[in-house]
């Protein structure tokens, strides 16, 4: 944004944190970071979420053991609500930038016994083959890239054919923006994040709000398929 007054110009740009600044940021997070998802409320709606997804009958009828990765796991609420709920055999490969939130996430799924990798990355060059996984999943990471197309087109070169995408991101509100200045992340309106996925090589796009907890106010999630 640029205005002219009189003889002044003056221009607001927006600046994002570097990856070693988010990376470091969320190393500090980490420790407190899964009871903090708790108590706010996150993880009982990442629980309905998946439920919710259950009940509209959109995932594919998956019968053998599949492959799913998580990008920016974080401490892993996201995988464990889906493996709770959904698929408890599926084998989740997380990556995040944060080697501390990698640590929680291996004690989390090993707790719940779910069978894992972790691998420290950033998500705008995946260190995995093309039409990889059954299913890529990421909760409120997307909205932390400078470049969330970059991002999301990386994602979906993994998926095969065919398989989808889901993802959780924080939605414009007000909360939304409360947690925008707090950790300089960005907020998705549905157009914005629908046209993002559109181009991204996604279709039979499909929204969920959540029922329950603070996720109601500040998130919403979609699917879509790559494009076969
Ligand atoms: C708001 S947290 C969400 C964590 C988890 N998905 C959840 O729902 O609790 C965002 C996570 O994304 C990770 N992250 C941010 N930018 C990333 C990038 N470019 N590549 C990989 N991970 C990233 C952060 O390190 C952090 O763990």
């Amino acid at each position: 944004m640029e205005w002219t007054i009189g003889w002044w110009q003056v221009s607001v740009q927006r600046v994002y944190p570097t990856t070693t600044q988010l990376s470091q940021t969320y190393n500090r997070a980490a420790s407190g970071w899964h009871q903090k998802l708790r108590l706010l409320g996150y993880r009982a709606a990442y629980q309905k979420l998946w439920q919710l997804i259950k009940t509209a009958n959109v995932l594919p009828d998956w019968k053998d053991k599949i492959t799913l990765c998580d990008c920016g796991i974080g401490t892993a609420a996201f995988s464990l609500a889906f493996a709770q709920t959904i698929n408890s055999t599926a084998h989740i490969t997380g990556v995040d930038l944060s080697v501390e939130m990698l640590n929680q996430a291996d004690r989390q799924l090993s707790q719940f016994k779910v069978s894992h990798q972790l691998c420290q990355s950033d998500v705008n060059t995946l260190p995995f083959a093309d039409d990889a996984f059954d299913a890529v999943m990421s909760a409120h990471m997307l909205e932390h890239l400078p470049n969330p197309a970059q991002g999301l087109r990386e994602m979906v070169r993994i998926l095969c054919p065919g398989a989808p995408l889901v993802l959780v991101v924080t939605r414009s509100s007000l909360p939304g923006t409360l947690i925008q200045w707090h950790w300089g992340n960005r907020c998705f309106n549905l157009e914005e994040l629908s046209a993002l996925m559109h181009d991204a090589g996604l279709s039979h796009i499909q929204f969920f709000s959540f029922p329950v907890g603070l996720a109601r106010l500040t998130s919403i999630a979609c699917i879509g398929f790559r494009k076969t």
